[in-house]
């Protein structure tokens, strides 16, 4: 994979930007948004890190979409962040029209690219885009249980004491309040968490995983999280360009797995040099299977009236 895009250079696009650079995940970088100077000059600032990291990879930007041409990934971070108090759901009209937009130029500049759709509410976001797109599903996914998973396991390491290092955790279903942490695929070193934290611990990491966006966003004020995600879309392509088949949770469009179809939602995929290249079923509990149709009509309900 040669060249990736990233449309919307806010600050999560921006911390991107850097990692992908930094890490030289791919040998072009363009930054897309509606300020022509405000790209640009991201795209400068990490270009001019280059000899600091000793990365070849050629920065550019501008709000030009013909500078998205021959891109193999574009990563979409445009579009309205959450204010404190706000729910992903509330920005989906907007950034709706935001993403379809980028979508058009996209189909437009880079036919044959992969989408990594960031913006809220993601799992509507990514469902449109491959509705719009009408690419195979492989080519068309979301961020969300990887920036999950690690706030959980973040949280983990906090509470056990042991290092992240060793911790492995899974949250699936949507990106919202009723995304699915699962303590029971979530591990130190294999082992289930049940067997260093008690009920009460488990139970309140579970919801503090759940409100981690908005712990940050209440914090901040003026910004949701930028660092943590950026760091999980890197996650993500790095297991693309690298063809690492790594199993990781995503947003992916679904075709009856865990009895779920026309929606796009968090769960365990493949991911590799093709995208998605398969959706993995988990066995759940009884408990998990409600928790994730619940969740599933969380976002069914988020969908409605959108086609
Ligand atoms: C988050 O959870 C922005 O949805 C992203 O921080």
């Amino acid at each position: 994979m040669r060249k990736i895009a990233i449309v919307g250079p806010g600050r999560v696009g921006e911390s991107t930007a850097q990692i992908l650079a930094k890490e030289s995940l791919c040998r072009e970088l363009v930054l897309v948004g509606v300020d022509d100077g405000v790209a640009r000059g991201i795209a400068l600032d990490v270009q001019e890190s280059a000899p600091l990291f000793g990365f070849d990879t050629k920065v550019s930007g501008g709000a030009d979409p013909t500078l998205l041409a021959g891109a193999d990934l574009v990563i979409m971070t445009a579009g309205l962040p959450r204010k404190p108090g706000m729910s992903r759901d509330q920005l989906r009209d907007a950034n709706l029209a935001v993403s379809r937009a980028v979508v058009a130029n996209v189909l437009r500049h880079a036919p044959n690219a992969m989408l990594l759709m960031v913006s809220n509410p993601v799992d509507v976001l990514t469902y449109d885009a491959y509705k719009q797109t009408g690419w195979p599903r492989e080519r068309v996914f979301g961020l969300s249980g990887v920036l999950d998973s690690a706030r959980m396991a973040s949280f983990v390491a906090q509470a056990s004491g042991y290092s992240v290092r060793d911790i492995t955790a899974l949250v699936i279903g949507g990106h919202g309040d009723a995304m699915v942490p699962l303590p029971d695929y979530t591990c130190i070193n294999g082992i289930p968490i049940k067997h260093f934290l008690d009920a009460a611990t488990i139970a309140r990491l579970i919801e503090h995983t759940r409100q981690g966006g908005a712990e940050i966003l209440a914090l901040k004020q003026t910004s949701s999280a930028y660092d943590s995600p950026a760091a999980a879309i890197a996650v993500m392509v790095e297991a693309i360009i690298r063809d690492r088949k790594r199993i990781l949770p995503c947003v992916a469009v679904l075709a009856g797995e865990y009895g779920q179809c026309d929606i796009a939602l968090g769960v365990p995929v493949v991911l590799g040099e093709s995208g998605v290249e398969k959706v993995l079923e988990l066995p759940l509990t009884g408990d998990e299977s409600t928790a994730l149709i619940r969740s599933a009509e969380t976002v069914r309900a988020s969908l409605t009236g959108v086609f």
